[in-house]
């Protein structure tokens, strides 16, 4: 018995998982922090009243990572439902990993620290386990741009991250030309660049060139075209090579789309409020796709952002 149980403590400490553990395996950034390599997406002005209960459906699924942003105006019920898990003991807050960011007109550099503590209030947390700038576009609180170097706001993520308010520090929808601008100007490497990546927009150039920098990348809007998103966008959810692919396996198509992400060693944030689509987004750690089948899917980019 005793051995049985140390062959389980085991297993569980090479999966990086303990206790009542995480679906999703960890990663360690270049901090030496660890984040749990799917997220719970949460953005949708619509859905702001269901992401309570959202965040208590992903905790008994079995996520571990949830990403927010100022901008999704949604932090406060969120930090209900964190509230919620934490008070029926299904997790500790250090079994928890929460993304927050800063948004396009917050970029001078003494508002990022008030920004965060604004989050942090609203989340009801002392910490986040991950700041990102939003954009490097700088915005006025009327939307027109800003002239304000995102160097000088990533000197105040930079104080962020010192203060403790925040674990590690990254960016989102930087390209290379932007973080190695970064690199050569600061003290910290970001993290972690959470950017656009799905069948339709691989981005394996970005992807490489921040892989070679050592930043983990954050995949958002994973489904791409294979959920319901505007009109006759192809491949989507009936393309046969998607479809036969996932008759192998005995998933769905959506499910191999986060395969695939999580196959080119990325970190997929799939968004839903529903329970049962919740729970089947982080039911894709039993298995992995060829090489060929990646390189299938790989091949149907079109470079087409869902965004522009
Ligand atoms: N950094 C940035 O600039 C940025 C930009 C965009 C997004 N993000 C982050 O990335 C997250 C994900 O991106 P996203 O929300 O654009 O798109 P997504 O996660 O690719 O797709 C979400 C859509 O798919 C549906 N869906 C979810 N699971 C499904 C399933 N298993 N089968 C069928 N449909 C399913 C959802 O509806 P239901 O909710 O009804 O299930 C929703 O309509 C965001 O929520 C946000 O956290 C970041
Ligand atoms: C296929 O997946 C479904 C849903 O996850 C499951 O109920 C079923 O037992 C699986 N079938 C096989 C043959 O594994
Ligand atoms: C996507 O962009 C890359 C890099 O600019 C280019 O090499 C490739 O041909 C493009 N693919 C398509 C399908 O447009």
């Amino acid at each position: 018995m005793k051995l049985f149980l140390s062959a389980v403590a085991i297993f569980a400490l090479f999966n990086g998982i303990s206790g009542l553990a995480g679906k999703a395996p960890t990663k360690v950034l270049n901090d030496g922090n660890k984040i749990p390599t799917l997220a719970l997406g949460t953005f949708g002005f619509e859905d702001i009243p269901k992401m309570r209960s959202a965040v208590n459906y992903a905790i008994e699924a079995g996520y571990r990572h949830i990403d927010t942003a100022a901008l999704y105006d949604n932090e406060q019920e969120i930090g209900k439902g964190i509230s919620d898990v934490l008070k029926k003991g299904l997790v500790k807050r250090e079994e928890l990993f929460v993304t927050t960011k800063l948004w396009n007109d917050k970029h001078a550099r003494d508002q990022v620290v008030l920004a965060l503590r604004e989050s942090l209030a609203k989340l009801g947390l002392d910490y986040v386990d991950l700041y990102l700038i939003h954009s490097p576009e700088a915005m006025n609180e009327d939307g027109s741009p800003a002239n304000i170097d995102y160097l000088d706001t990533w000197k105040g993520m930079e104080e962020a991250k010192q203060l403790g308010l925040t674990k590690s520090i990254g960016v989102s929808n930087f390209n290379t030309e932007q973080i190695d601008r970064i690199k050569a100007n600061s003290k910290t490497v970001p993290a972690v660049n959470q950017i656009e990546i799905h069948p339709s927009n691989t981005q394996e150039k970005l992807v490489a060139d921040c892989f070679a920098r050592n930043i983990a990348v954050m995949a958002y809007s994973p489904f791409g075209f294979f959920v319901k998103r505007g009109e006759g966008n192809k491949p989507g959810n009936d393309d046969p090579r998607m479809v036969s692919i996932a008759k192998k396996y005995n998933k769905s198509v959506t499910q191999i789309v986060l395969r695939y992400l999580l196959d080119r060693d990325l970190i997929p944030i799939p968004k839903s409020t529903n329970q049962a689509r919740i729970q089947q987004n982080i039911d894709v750690f039993d298995f992995h796709l060829t090489p060929q089948e990646i390189a299938t899917i790989s091949s149907f980019n079109k470079n087409t952002s869902i965004f522009s």
